[in-house]
Order: C-alpha cells, then sequence, then structure tokens
C-alpha cells in the first residue's frame, strides 16, 4: 500500500459516511449484475434541499447471496445452471439443441443463461462440449 497518498491510506483505515444513517433518511439502492456488487446510499436532505449527511455501504457478496438463495428456493426439477436468471439445465440443451447454437454468447442471446454475473460460462460450457460430443462435431469454436 505505499505507493497511495496518505489521504488514501487514511480512508482506506478509517473510512468515513460508511453504513446507514439512523432516523429519516432517502435511501437508492443501485445493483450489478456485471460485478455482482451491491450499494445502498442513505441521504439525510435539510429545510434548504441540501445534504446534511450522507451513508454508504456496499454490498460486495450480494450476488453470492442471491444465487445460494435463488438455489435454495429453485423449485425446478432440472439442475438450475443460471442462478442470475433462472435459467435450467434442459432449457439450455433444448436452446442448443432447437436452434444449432454453438458458442455460450449464442446461448446467452437465446435464453439470457450467462447474461449475468458469467459464473455459470463454465456449466454453459460443459453443456456445449456434451452437446458437441453427443453429435460428433469436432473442433468447435465454442467461444
Ligand atoms: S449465474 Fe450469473 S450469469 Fe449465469
Amino acid at each position: 500500500m505505499h505507493s497511495y497518498s496518505g489521504l488514501a491510506k487514511d480512508h482506506f483505515f478509517n473510512p468515513r459516511n460508511v453504513g446507514a444513517l439512523d432516523g429519516e433518511a432517502f435511501i437508492g439502492r443501485a445493483g450489478s449484475f456485471t460485478c455482482g456488487a451491491v450499494v445502498r446510499v442513505s441521504l439525510r436532505i435539510d429545510e434548504s434541499q441540501r445534504i446534511a449527511e450522507a451513508a454508504c455501504e456496499a454490498l460486495l457478496s450480494a450476488i453470492t447471496d442471491y444465487s445460494n438463495s435463488v438455489r435454495d428456493e429453485w423449485e425446478g426439477d432440472e439442475a438450475l445452471i443460471c442462478t442470475c436468471f433462472c435459467v435450467s439445465e434442459r432449457t439450455i440443451e433444448r436452446e442448443i439443441e432447437t436452434k444449432g447454437l454453438r458458442t455460450i454468447a449464442e446461448v446467452t442471446k437465446a435464453c439470457r443463461a450467462g447474461a449475468g454475473c458469467h459464473s455459470c460460462y463454465s456449466l454453459i460450457e460443459d453443456i456445449l462440449d456434451d452437446h458437441r460430443r453427443s453429435q460428433g462435431i469436432a473442433n468447435p469454436a465454442y467461444r
């Protein structure tokens, strides 16, 4: 951490405005399926409509929590491959078979599997490989 300025180090070790404001505050949330983070900002506005107080918290494992929650409540009798978009193994197989898909990008376009955090990419790739083997397709360009 020696390349950071003293100010950056101070804020790293002693972060300010972290967490949520107590009492009445405006709350805003934003999340990203791509990086898996969720950010919550709370603001207290004074009588002159200026921000009097602010706090922010990042929930970096939000996508992991969400994925585990979806998996726990998944009621389908098929394997759940993409937790971001609740896409089952059978749905992906059906899309590959009926549309002749050859790449993860094509699978994503067809059924949204893989369009979020990308953690299901290796599973989609395995399904594409299985399909390729079952069809005797050699040397695929699956990526
Ligand atoms: S599990 Fe996140 S994109 Fe598929």
